[in-house]
């Protein structure tokens, strides 16, 4: 029976790999160009574990996708978030089955092939470690865990499984990055030599989450997943032991890409910050944290300093790569971005010939009102923008990624052993808030 189960499921998979390995039968396969809503032989068969705020936004964003379908929804509020998914997936036409036990949609689930896991950080290991083992691939959310141990776990079940295990830094995926990364640093090296690095999220005051009462999970359920009441349940992130507070939750997305744009990881952080603003009690991590990484690089030392501000949404968030001839700006808000040439740089006509920047349209230096900038000041130069335009969801190219290295079309752009490089530079951030001083990075650290 069980063998016939797995037979079964190995066709399945095997017809996945070929059928679009072997051409374009993917592309032209008569499901897809009808959308996402008509299902076929070759479809990747999903499980959403973790149906909260951001297991919604990686449902909507696979609902654009053609060629996955949902089969089960796991999450223990089964009264609120699970019935929602559940039943807005039955809309789109996917037939699926609820839980509250991932160990139980495990066992009953025979023919998925992936699991989405967006359940809290304190979670991933746990589940993204049992998905493996049970044969499955998994896009984990970040952060792959909220201890190091964890995040260990999970790349050593990865390891162990022979499955894709994709992290959820999904700016790994972003046309607008990638280009970044790929054309202007890599290849034009249009920024020089990087020098510094400045990042910052900043975030408006935000009252703590609620939740209607009559759809309240009962005591018993909560602390049978390891919460002391709905409060809590509701703002996990806050807590010590759930997430990593705003530094790790916020600051992972971007101190990723400090490290993806230098190719190198940190030498050393140090870090001051505190819950400088709301109520300890209920605010265990810091709701304010500034940090400053060194980084070893061919070119020598880069400086970059990075902040966490849960109290002020100044200038939102964004990475600054400074170098002597230019610098990037760059944010997953399309809307901020730009490239700015330093005086004394080469001119870039070449570069906007080759359609690596679009030209400013004067260059010339700015003056506000008629009043020419301040000669001290050697900055404000003009503005190079991006020539890539990306308009889907944030989350649709990381998670394609990820579906098309299932079906062997790809290959991961956030592995296990990239997510975790991360997860061992941000988890030492609180180690230096605690510590008020500096502390380094053992190199071997960085890998398993
Ligand atoms: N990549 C990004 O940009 C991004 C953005 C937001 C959140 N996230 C990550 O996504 C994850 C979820 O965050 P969120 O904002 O959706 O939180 P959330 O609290 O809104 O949702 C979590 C969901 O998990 C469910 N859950 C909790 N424990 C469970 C368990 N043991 N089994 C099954 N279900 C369980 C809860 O009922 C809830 O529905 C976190 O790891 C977070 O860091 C990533």
């Amino acid at each position: 029976m069980v063998q016939n189960k797995n037979a079964k499921v190995i066709n399945r998979r095997q017809f996945i790999k070929t059928s679009t390995a072997a051409g374009a039968s993917l592309i032209l396969a008569p499901h897809v160009l009808k959308g996402a809503k008509s299902f076929g032989v070759d479809d990747i068969n999903v499980a959403l574990l973790g149906a909260g705020a951001q297991g919604q936004v990686l449902m909507n964003a696979c609902l654009k996708i053609p060629g996955i379908r949902f089969k089960a929804v796991c999450d223990i509020w089964k009264e609120y978030n699970q019935k929602r998914v559940y039943r807005l997936l039955g809309k789109y036409g996917h037939k699926l089955n609820a839980y509250e036990d991932y160990r139980e949609m495990l066992a009953n689930e025979k023919d998925l092939d992936a699991v989405i896991v967006a359940t809290p950080d304190f979670w991933h290991a746990e589940h993204a470690t049992a998905c493996l083992e049970a044969g499955l691939n998994v896009y984990c959310e970040k952060e792959m865990s909220n201890t190091l141990e964890g995040a260990k776990q999970i790349v050593r079940a990865a390891k162990k499984s022979g499955k894709l295990l994709q992290v959820g830094h999904q700016r790994r995926s972003n046309p607008r990055y990638i280009h970044c990364y790929e054309k202007l640093i890599k290849e034009a090296k249009i920024l020089g030599h990087i020098t510094t690095i400045n990042g910052q999220w900043n975030r408006a005051v935000q009252p703590d989450l609620g939740w209607p009462e009559k759809y309240a999970i009962p005591q018993p359920r909560l602390e049978q997943y390891g919460f002391q009441s709905m409060a809590q349940f509701r703002n996990w992130r806050w807590y010590k032991g759930f997430g990593g507070g705003p530094i790790v939750d916020l600051g992972s997305h971007q101190i990723d890409i400090f490290s993806w744009f230098l190719d190198a990881v940190p030498l050393s952080v140090m870090a001051s910050g505190g819950t400088d603003y709301y109520d300890s009690q209920t605010h265990e991590w810091y709701d304010t944290v500034m940090a400053m990484f060194e980084y070893d690089t061919p070119k020598g030392l880069v400086r970059a300093f990075y902040q966490t501000i849960t109290t002020n949404s100044n200038m939102g968030y964004f990475e600054n790569f400074m170098g002597d001839q230019g610098t990037l700006q760059i944010s997953e808000s399309a809307g901020r971005a730009g490239i700015y040439r330093e005086q004394s740089a080469p001119l870039w006509d070449k570069w906007v010939d080759k359609s690596f920047l679009n030209a400013p349209a004067e260059e010339k230096i700015p003056n506000v009102n008629g009043a020419v900038l301040d000669v001290r000041e050697t900055v404000a130069p003009p503005k190079y923008e991006l020539p890539v335009t990306f308009n889907d969801p944030y989350h649709k190219p990381h998670l394609e990624n990820f579906f098309n290295s299932i079906r062997g079309t790809d290959t991961l752009n956030c592995p296990a052993e990239v997510g975790y490089e991360t997860a061992v530079a941000v988890l030492k951030v609180n180690e230096a808030v605690e510590k008020a001083s500096l502390v380094k990075y053992d190199r071997n650290e960085f890998t398993l």
